[in-house]
């Protein structure tokens, strides 16, 4: 009977202790969650303003791409187009675009003046082969800057394609599937540009 009184007593306690350790632990994930997303919040702004002017000019810009964005229906998914403002006009816009590589998605960042011209291109995440894939990355070679100055009809439709497949740009040797995902990525890019350019281009006062 004693026994039982004490196995009751122990079971509480410990039922007790547990709870305050759940509890506790409970609060302090809470808390480190709070104060993570705030940094997370802060890299993800500082990483997008890098790869922002990297493919929107300083110079044809006197205002925050970020503060005048606007969001397209792209199918199901929204699309943020960061856009570039001089004297209250559209000078440039990017947005990102997607292809599918050999190790998964491309993603990548496309900048476009107000004719549709392109500013620049840069690979913003990818997990293509050192060595093969990885030559869209702008810090590994110069091929990626070399769609600036082109536009959906510079050249035309047909030759926005690998030269193996009929197109214009190189392909790397014995790595194809990557630099077809990205001129596949950009030529689509340039058409959501040709699709949306009147809501592009439109500055409410
Ligand atoms: C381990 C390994 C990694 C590869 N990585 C890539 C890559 O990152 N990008 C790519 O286009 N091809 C990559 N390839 C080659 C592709 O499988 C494919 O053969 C190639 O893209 C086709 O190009 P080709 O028509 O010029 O031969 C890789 C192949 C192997 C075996």
């Amino acid at each position: 009977m004693n026994f039982d009184l004490r196995g009751k007593k122990s079971t509480t306690l410990h039922a007790i202790i547990l709870g305050v350790f759940s509890t506790a632990f409970g609060a302090l994930l809470a808390f480190t969650d709070i104060l993570t997303a705030d940094e997370i919040a802060l890299r993800m702004a500082e990483d997008l303003q890098a790869s922002l002017v990297q493919v929107i000019p300083p110079a044809i810009h006197d205002n925050n791409p970020v503060k005048d964005s606007i969001t397209l229906k792209e199918g199901a998914k929204d699309l943020i187009v960061y856009r570039a403002l001089k004297d209250g006009k559209v000078t440039g816009v990017a947005y990102e675009i997607a292809g599918n590589g050999y190790a998964g998605e491309i993603k990548l960042i496309l900048g476009v003046d107000a004719e549709g011209k392109i500013l620049g291109v840069r690979a913003t995440a990818f997990k293509e082969t050192p060595g093969l894939g990885d030559k869209i990355d702008a810090k590994k070679s110069d091929w990626i800057t070399r769609f600036n100055g082109l536009s959906m009809g510079n050249p035309p439709r047909e030759k926005w394609a690998v030269k193996k497949d009929g197109g214009q740009f190189d392909q790397f040797s014995g790595a194809t599937i990557t630099p077809r995902a990205v001129v596949t990525a950009i030529r689509k890019g340039l058409d959501v540009f040709d699709h949306n350019k009147a809501r592009i281009l439109e500055v409410r006062s």
